[in-house]
């Protein structure tokens, strides 16, 4: 049995990409393997959230995930900083990893370029180790994240195939898994970069909490290459874009929608596809409403979570203590 692993971060705005390249694909593994579902609480803490804003953004990443269709009795959903062993394995790993491989994650560069001077935190730079000790530690084979972190899970497989050829088999080599559709949805406002939540152009971002009225005033101002036609190309970035927004809403695929708006103009194609981003959120947002209103319950999945991860990594932290020579 496949053992499927991924995270999403607790700092808010989640938006559409992290819910097509991510959460919306998570759904689909639930019944092909074992999963496991977490919130990087501990990754967070690089863009030193406060800390009333990190608990509530915790609380409500689970809501999200029951909204979207991840269910505890199937996957496993825990916080990361509340099992011990990801940690521990993390400081463990940073011995088998280069300043100069960290150095060139692309992700790296972005974050701290943007961030300036507060973004050459020790944490934003040993970032990608965590998330190798979030993997390895769950022996995990397959992890469905968005292009963006394909980079991390290379370094995730260059990691453990280190360790295994110094001390023998002992790491799961994993496998990122990326979807075709949304894997990489770009800033509406911008479609050469993609939508992330640290972006300071927020108008291009479609966020989960946004109210119908501003999902459909984000699209319609969306936006778009010279010409008319509706058709994805590397020369219409910002409608290839919108394209794959639709495919991924609708479960169609690019062609078919390319079909379907073949004479029609760009104010028909994105009043459509508007009314089809804002039906489906309103009703994620009504599903996470009513999750979200039970906190004790959100609380009991996480610590339900907790105690089967516990059992998982702190099997795997004992043997590589073991294999390096820590008694
Ligand atoms: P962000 O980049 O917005 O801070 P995270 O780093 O928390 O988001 O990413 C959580 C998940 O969402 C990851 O699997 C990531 O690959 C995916 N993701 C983030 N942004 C996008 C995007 N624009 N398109 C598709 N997937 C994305
Ligand atoms: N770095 C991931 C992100 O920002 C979140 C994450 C942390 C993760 N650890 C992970 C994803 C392990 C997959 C597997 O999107």
């Amino acid at each position: 049995m496949k053992r499927i692993l991924s995270g999403v971060q607790a700092t808010g705005k989640l938006h559409i990409g992290n819910y097509l390249g991510a959460m919306k694909q998570w759904v689909k593994w639930q019944d092909k393997g074992e999963c496991i579902f977490f919130i990087p609480d501990l990754h967070s803490l690089n863009i030193r959230p406060k800390p009333q804003h990190l608990k509530n953004e915790t609380l409500n990443n689970v809501a999200w995930l029951l909204a979207c269709g991840i269910n505890p009795d199937k996957s496993i959903i825990y916080a990361q900083s509340h099992v011990s062993a990801n940690s521990e394995l993390c400081w463990i790993l940073n011995n088998y990893v280069t300043m100069g491989e960290l150095n060139r994650m692309t992700q790296f560069k972005e974050k701290s370029q943007k961030r300036g001077t507060t973004g050459q935190l020790v944490g934003l730079f040993d970032y990608p180790v965590l998330m190798a000790a979030d993997i390895l530690a769950y022996s995990a084979n397959i992890i469905p994240v968005g292009e963006d972190q394909r980079q991390h899970v290379e370094l995730t497989r260059d990691i453990a195939e280190r360790f295994n050829n110094i001390y023998g088999k002992t790491f799961i080599v994993p496998e990122a898994a990326i979807g075709d559709i949304g894997s990489r949805v770009m800033n509406l406002a911008d479609p050469e970069n993609k939508m992330s939540k640290s972006d300071n152009n927020q108008n291009g971002n479609v966020l989960l909490f946004d109210k119908p009225e501003t999902i459909k005033s984000k699209i319609a101002r969306a936006v778009t290459d010279s010409g008319s036609t509706i058709e994805a190309s590397d020369n219409k970035p910002a409608i290839t874009n919108l394209l794959q927004i639709y495919a991924g809403f609708s479960d169609r695929n690019v062609k078919e929608i390319e079909k379907k708006y073949a004479n029609k103009g760009y104010k028909e194609f994105k009043t459509n596809l508007a009314d089809l981003v804002a039906d489906k959120i309103s009703e994620l947002q009504k599903k996470f409403e009513k999750n979200r209103k039970n906190q004790e319950i959100l609380k009991k999945i996480l610590e339900k979570g907790a105690q089967k991860a516990n059992i998982i990594a702190s099997k795997k932290l004992v043997q590589v203590k073991e294999r390096i020579g820590l008694i």
